[in-house]
């Protein structure tokens, strides 16, 4: 298949980094609402997703960018290591007046081990803060491997303020540059094919999921099997909360109509209704196997 031919998809952006270095407050901006106060403590606690439109490069179209928030507490690493597996682009945060911590270094593991897949940009934030030293921040950065254009590697750095604003055009800018040059193109004549990223009973529509698209046309009627649940898809709605007919790879959406509850990190692929109640049967099988073999062993 000539990829060049296949049109290009939303870069998919996860936004990483140690708690409360501003991975929220910064996205937040980028879209002007008001997500980080509304949530408890402050801590997300899950996987959020929306998109931005892009202003179109140089002979470019209008593109748009999907940004994926996780958590920086240490307890979500499963959370991380799922954000860094499902995405284009890591924008790693480093809050400037606090350096590299725990949770910044997991995530520098965790780009290292897929680098083959993954464009690393560094956003040091908080630069609005007096007496920050960015450049002690960079140094630390190289210190733990992370090559800066600065020092002759190839890894951007962004100086951004995600309370004001400063530098989120060029963060932006950044990111484009890294998917403009990992040309991602969208597979839209297969399978579907995606990601759970979160999922919930919600009231009146039963287990819903959020789903990060990456092949395929999502639309409503169409049957999805993931791990041992399968849906024959009710309704879509966008990250925003709009009800959408069709979501194309590079985007996510909330999916309804699922038999029991799907599990985040779970893939989530379509079929025909047949083969997919075949193949949940023989999954089911397989676990129930699985099963009686661990008790064996013990
Ligand atoms: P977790 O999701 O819990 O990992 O935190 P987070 O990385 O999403 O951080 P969050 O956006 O919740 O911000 C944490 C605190 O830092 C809040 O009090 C923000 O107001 C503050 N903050 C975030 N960005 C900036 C910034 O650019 N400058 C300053 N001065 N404060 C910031
Ligand atoms: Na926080
Ligand atoms: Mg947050």
């Amino acid at each position: 298949v000539d990829k060049s031919s296949l049109p290009l998809r939303p870069p998919v952006v996860t936004i990483m980094g140690h708690v409360d270095h501003g991975k929220t407050t910064l996205l937040d901006t980028l879209r002007s609402t008001s997500v980080a106060k509304g949530e408890a403590g402050g801590i997300t606690q899950h996987i959020g997703a929306f998109s931005v439109p892009v202003p179109a490069t140089s002979g470019g179209d209008k593109r748009s960018i999907t940004f994926l928030d996780t958590p920086g507490h240490a307890a979500f690493s499963a959370m991380r290591a799922r954000g860094a597996s499902v995405t284009d682009i890591v924008v790693l945060v480093v809050a400037a007046d606090d350096g590299i911590m725990p949770q910044t270094k997991e995530v520098i593991e965790l780009v290292q081990k897929e680098q083959d897949k993954v464009g690393l940009v560094v956003a040091v934030n908080k630069i609005d803060k007096p007496d920050v030293d960015i450049d002690r921040v960079e140094k630390m950065l190289l210190a733990a491997n992370v090559l800066l254009e600065r020092f002759g590697g190839d890894v951007p750095c962004v100086h951004v303020s995600g309370l004001n604003g400063e530098g989120l055009d060029q963060l932006v800018e950044t990111i484009n540059a890294v998917a403009e040059m990992q040309d991602v193109r969208a597979e839209q004549k297969d399978v579907v094919q995606g990601y759970v990223l979160e999922s919930k009973m919600q009231k009146g529509l039963g287990p819903v999921a959020t789903v990060l698209l990456l092949r395929g046309v999502m639309k409503s009627g169409i049957h999805l099997i993931c791990g041992t649940t399968h849906a024959k898809v009710r309704s879509l709605t966008s990250p925003s909360g709009e009800s959408v007919k069709t979501v194309l790879p590079g985007s996510a959406a909330v999916v309804s109509g699922w038999k029991e509850l799907p599990n985040a990190g779970d893939e989530v692929l379509s079929g025909s209704e047949t083969d997919i109640k075949r193949a949940i049967g023989n999954r089911i099988r397989k676990a129930e196997i699985e099963a009686s073999m661990t008790d064996m062993e013990a």
